[in-house]
């Protein structure tokens, strides 16, 4: 190491620590007992291997949290993570990601899930969808609940590719990254499994692995962990299923969406706007959008309806929505209306993206959209292909019925379909059998798949 501390570095963090608390060197000195001297050579980071006595003295009297002492503890050179967090290890230096914006209805999925994370028996849950469903934001509602209520510590680790790596656990430099590199390294079948488990032993935790694509299976070190921690839970977010025995499988849909309206208005007064907002969280949420993105708007029944019509044609996808909202700084409402139910993908990443299609880092909507009907296996790809041709609310045995295949087979495929998120189930019941749509998002895009197949079957076949 040079003698610049790095940001991360014992000196730089105890001058910080010192600055926050408001107090000078010989302050500190007084209230902790250390001389003043000493603090001026940790803090100009000439001694890099204080004695753990002296940093307790010094955290002591900054009154420094359990997590803020544990980093300090861990920026010193060669200190020993596992050791450190085994003390330091708790509700505190473990808590979730916190929610930039409120979460929209999702009442009913967030109790199941919460539900199913307070059952002793379920220690391994996947919530399964479409990209920007809102799987993570429903994962990070349940954690922020469980951490509030029972103070159970929540490790929370970013699988997706755009994460910023953390060092191993030998060059890491905080707490919560020492633990979340660990996570990572485990759940991608590296090491990790001695320091987590000496960790975590018997605490009630929970370990989030967010964004968790690498299917198809769990690998053996996190089957190990659950193994070894038996208060130990597991909340997967995937867009692709887990096959793993005991793995809980959650299919998140979008946000329920208004039924189609049954033709226009005659004077708007028997559907004012607000009756299309009342209950239905896709339009809440558009509306939210359109008012950050055009304040200008005024929020009087026509733009409601418009803006139901809209996230209606945008299948309630709530990152979907919101880069919708953002093209209205070049398109009116009624345009954009008009690009959403004809040509979905045109409006889905939003405006800024530009050529790239990427959309804030990471790949756009459009592009996961595509590679998520591309993943498809062609038996699942062909029905998609022809049920996107149906109006919505076909029932499994009507499309059986209709594409001449056994009813068994279209709902084995239609399920695959569903956990995907490809296909919904829409609210109520014809006839006593549950009704489906495929969504408008990818009605194109099964079309052009399912046609891509018909010459690979007629080369096989000929
Ligand atoms: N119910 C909701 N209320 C408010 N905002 C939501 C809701 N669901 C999702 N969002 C927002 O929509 C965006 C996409 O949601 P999120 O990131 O949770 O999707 P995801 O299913 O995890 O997608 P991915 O598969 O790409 O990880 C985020 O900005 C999120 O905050
Ligand atoms: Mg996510």
């Amino acid at each position: 190491m040079t003698e610049q501390a790095s940001p991360d570095g014992l000196a730089e963090q105890l001058r910080a620590a010192r600055q926050w608390a408001g107090i000078t060197q010989e302050q500190l000195a007084g209230l902790s007992t250390v001389s003043v001297r000493a603090i001026r050579d940790l803090e100009q980071g000439r001694v890099r291997h204080p004695r753990r006595e002296t940093l307790r003295l010094l955290a002591g009297a900054m009154r420094l949290s359990d997590a803020r002492r544990a980093a300090l503890e861990l920026a010193v050179e060669g200190a020993e993570a596992g050791t450190v967090m085994r003390e330091a290890y708790g509700a505190e230096l473990a808590p979730p990601p916190k929610p930039l914006r409120r979460l929209v209805g999702r009442a009913e999925e967030l109790r199941v899930l919460t539900g199913l994370l307070a059952t002793e028996h379920e220690r391994l849950l996947s919530v399964v969808g479409l990209a920007g469903v809102g799987k993570t934001r429903l994962a990070q509602e349940a954690a922020l609940l469980l951490h509030g209520r029972d103070r159970t510590p929540v490790v929370w680790v970013d699988m997706t590719g755009t994460a910023p790596q953390t060092a191993g656990p030998a060059g890491t430099r905080s707490p919560r990254s020492a633990l979340t590199g660990w996570a990572r390294s485990l759940a991608l079948g590296g090491r990790g499994l001695d320091e987590l488990a000496s960790v975590i032993r018997g605490r009630a935790t929970l370990l989030v692995l967010d964004g968790h694509d690498t299917g198809p299976h769990l690998t053996p070190p996190l089957l190990e962990l659950l193994h070894v921690c038996e208060r130990l839970k597991v909340l997967i977010t995937t867009r692709e299923p887990h096959r793993t025995p005991g793995n809980r499988m959650l299919p998140l849909g979008p946000l329920p969406v208004p039924d189609p309206e049954p033709a226009e208005f005659p004077g708007g007064a028997e559907a004012p706007g607000a009756s299309l907002t009342a209950g239905q969280p896709a339009v809440e949420l558009m509306l939210s959008y359109v008012g950050h993105m055009r304040p200008d708007l005024m929020p009087g029944d026509s733009l409601v309806r418009t803006v139901a019509r809209i996230s209606r044609a945008l299948d309630g996808v709530p990152r979907a929505m919101e880069a919708a909202a953002s093209w209205l700084l070049l398109r009116s409402p009624a345009e954009l209306l008009r690009i959403a139910h004809t040509t979905p993908l045109d409006v889905v990443d939003d405006v800024t993206a530009g050529d790239t299609g990427v959309d804030g880092g990471g790949e756009g909507l459009a592009a996961l959209l595509a590679a998520a009907v591309a993943r498809l296996d062609d038996g699942p790809a062909a029905l998609l292909g022809d049920l996107s041709l149906l109006p919505d609310g076909w029932s499994a045995d009507q499309a059986a019925a209709g594409l001449s295949a056994t009813p068994a087979a279209v709902v084995r495929d239609v399920h695959a379909l569903m956990l995907r998120g490809l296909v919904r189930r829409l609210p109520g019941e014809e006839d006593g059998a549950p009704r489906f749509g495929v969504l408008n998002l990818v009605r194109q895009l099964a079309a052009e798949r399912a046609a891509s197949l018909v010459p690979a079957t007629a080369f096989v076949s000929s």
